[in-house]
């Protein structure tokens, strides 16, 4: 922070705006007294150009296609760490020492059963819902089975809340997927990984014995790394505009679920790979790309282009190389979906419409091809996005609640309707 100052002029106004230097990124100009003492507001639809809190947890210079978690890059964190140390970087601030990493991960495991009357409620959903309706609802109603975390005055709660989350969240989400094929739930085991837990819930039957391919563990980890935290995006504001109306942890990050679950945010894995999938060959990828420039057509590359990266997502980077791994595990480069995929991405990139607007293929194109490969349908990537950002949604809304500037986000408007006007009887309406 700085004590210099911006000079705001306008009408016969003259304003001294405090601008405020951060660790990383542009300056900040302070507006908070804009209205109180110019009386005018300012008009940012979309957030691009404002900051809407001070945060230390994640830091994106979309320029350079860096992304920071606490200071650390992600390719660093994807390569050497593992998802539960990065929650705890997340939420705690410190990479943790090995005991409080062994405490960390028993805290989590002793959270990751769901309270057994939940069964009921899920039985209450169709089977063909969309896994994230059924997400959005169990999230939601948490805080209908967890009395004891919801007050969020309470310090002790607020930790507890935030372990149940992120260890039942593997449950919430296998189990929404189990209902909506018609098998069985299948229990967490403690004696797994995070990943292999996740990936046990999923694919395995009482039927028959089911081992989990460490390869795809560490795959599935490195997604749920990759999607952990992202700073200030949409469904992370719509978390800290819910919690700041002090609503329950739950609630929260329920809302930031729905959020979440948009096509332009989380729900762009599993569009980009139906696109794939209508795409269908490679000799029709002009076709898709030539719909995509076309100012008339509201079809977009799904997967391509982000509101903070004007270079390669760094996420997707360490997703393609994971896709290759996978692929090159399972055997199966030629499947014709993920030949669409390398093609088109390689037709866009030379595509001057793409460069000159900065559209590179974002996280959400490879996540999106691991996830078929490894035998999810389309319809659990949003709900696999969800779990692995669960942690991000509450570390930042544990920061806004500990932050003393927090208060009730509520942003005014440029209204345009009608003036002040008379109510007129139906009778007397011409
Ligand atoms: N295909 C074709 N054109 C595009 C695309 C695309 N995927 N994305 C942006 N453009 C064009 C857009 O038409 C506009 O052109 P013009 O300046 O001529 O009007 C220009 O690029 C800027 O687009 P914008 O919509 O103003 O940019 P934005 O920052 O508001 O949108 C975005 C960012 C991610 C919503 C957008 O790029 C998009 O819709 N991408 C496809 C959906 C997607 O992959 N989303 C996942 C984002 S990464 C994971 C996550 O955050 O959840």
């Amino acid at each position: 922070m700085t004590d210099r100052k911006a000079t705001l002029t306008f009408d016969d106004k003259t304003l001294e705006l405090p601008i405020y230097s951060p660790t990383l990124g542009p300056d900040v100009l302070d507006i908070r007294k804009l209205y109180a003492e110019g009386d005018v507001f300012t008009h940012d639809p979309g957030f691009t150009s404002t900051s809407a809190c001070e945060s230390t947890i994640t830091f994106i210079d979309g320029e350079k296609g860096e992304l920071l978690h606490r200071g650390y890059p992600i390719d660093q964190l994807a390569a050497d760490s593992h998802y539960l140390e990065v929650c705890y970087l997340l939420l705690y601030g410190e990479l943790p020492t090995r005991a409080q990493m062994e405490d960390f991960e028993s805290r989590v495991i002793r959270h990751t059963m769901l309270h057994d009357q939940m069964v009921y409620f899920y039985r209450g959903f169709r089977r063909d819902a969309h896994p994230m309706a059924i997400i959005v609802g169990v999230m939601g109603a948490m805080s209908a089975f967890y009395h004891d975390s919801t007050d969020i005055t309470d310090p002790w709660q607020r930790e507890v809340a935030s372990i149940r989350l992120i260890a039942k969240m593997p449950t919430i989400v296998a189990w929404a997927y189990k209902y909506s094929i018609g098998q069985p739930f299948v229990y967490p085991n403690n004696k797994l990984d995070y990943a292999s837990n996740f990936l046990n819930m999923c694919f395995s039957v009482p039927a028959e014995e089911y081992k989990v391919n460490p390869i795809l563990a560490r795959a599935m980890d490195r997604i749920f790394t990759l999607h952990a935290d992202h700073e200030q995006n949409a469904s992370t504001s719509t978390v800290r505009l819910a919690s700041s109306s002090g609503a329950n942890p739950f609630a929260c990050i329920a809302a930031g679920a729905a959020c979440l679950w948009g096509p332009a945010h989380g729900g762009a894995n599993q569009a980009c790979l139906e696109m794939l999938r209508e795409i269908g060959s490679v000799d029709r990828i002009p076709e898709f790309i030539a719909r995509a420039k076309d100012k008339n057509d509201p079809f977009r590359l799904m997967g391509f282009g982000h509101r903070v990266y004007k270079n390669f997502d760094p996420r997707a980077k360490v997703m393609k190389q994971s896709a290759d791994e996978v692929l090159d595990l399972l055997g199966i480069e030629d499947n014709p979906t993920l030949q669409v995929a390398k093609e088109l991405e390689a037709q866009a990139i030379a595509d001057p419409y793409f460069s000159e607007k900065k559209l590179f293929p974002n996280v959400d194109f490879y996540s999106g091809i691991i996830l078929e490969a490894m035998g999810f349908p389309t319809s659990m990537f949003t709900p696999i996005f969800a779990l692995s950002r669960t942690v991000g949604w509450i570390s930042q809304w544990h920061e806004q609640l500990s932050d003393p500037a927090h208060k009730i986000g509520r942003p005014r408007q440029l209204y345009t309707g009608a003036p002040h006007r008379d109510y007129v009887p139906v009778d007397q309406r011409g």
